[in-house]
C-alpha cells in the first residue's frame, strides 16, 4: 500500500448550514460537493482546501454513523482520511500490524471511491480513514 497525501479531515456538525457560516463566510472557501450517504444516515459537504477538503459530516437520523460521536463528544473532529493506493490489502497489512480495521473489506465511500477505517484504539487514539480513488 502506498500512501499519497492527507485526502480529507471529517468534521461531524449538527447543522452543516451553521458551520458553514464559518467555512464559507469567513474562511472564504467553497462547497464542491454535497452528497447523501443513506445507509449511513449522512449528508456530506465537501469544502475545497487547496489539495484537500475538510468533510462536514450532518446526520439525516438519529442512529446516524456521526450521531453517536455528536452525543458524547459534540461537534468536532471525527476522522483523518489518508489518500492510498492498494486498498485491497489494506485489511490484511492493518492486522498484520495489529490495527483493528471496522469492516472485514473496503466499503463504498462519497464518490466513487473506497474507504477502510482503523479504529482510534490501535492509531493512537485518532479514526483514520483510508481512501482509494479520486475525489
Ligand atoms: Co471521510
Amino acid at each position: 500500500m502506498h500512501t499519497n497525501r492527507i485526502d480529507h479531515i471529517g468534521i461531524a456538525v449538527r447543522s452543516a448550514q451553521e458551520r458553514l457560516k464559518f467555512y464559507k463566510g469567513f474562511l472564504g472557501l467553497q462547497v464542491t460537493d454535497i452528497e447523501e450517504l443513506p445507509d449511513r444516515g449522512l449528508r456530506v459537504y465537501f469544502v475545497k482546501v487547496g489539495d484537500t477538503r475538510i468533510e462536514l459530516l450532518e446526520p439525516m437520523s438519529d442512529n446516524s454513523e456521526v450521531s453517536g460521536f455528536l452525543e458524547k463528544k459534540g461537534e468536532g473532529i471525527h476522522h483523518i482520511a489518508f489518500n492510498v493506493i492498494g486498498i485491497d490489502d489494506a485489511v490484511r497489512l492493518a492486522k498484520e500490524s495489529g490495527l483493528q480495521p471496522l469492516s472485514e473489506e473496503p466499503k463504498m465511500g462519497a464518490g466513487n471511491t473506497r474507504v477502510l477505517f482503523l479504529h482510534p484504539k490501535t492509531t493512537g487514539g485518532v479514526l483514520v480513514e483510508l481512501v482509494e480513488g479520486a475525489h
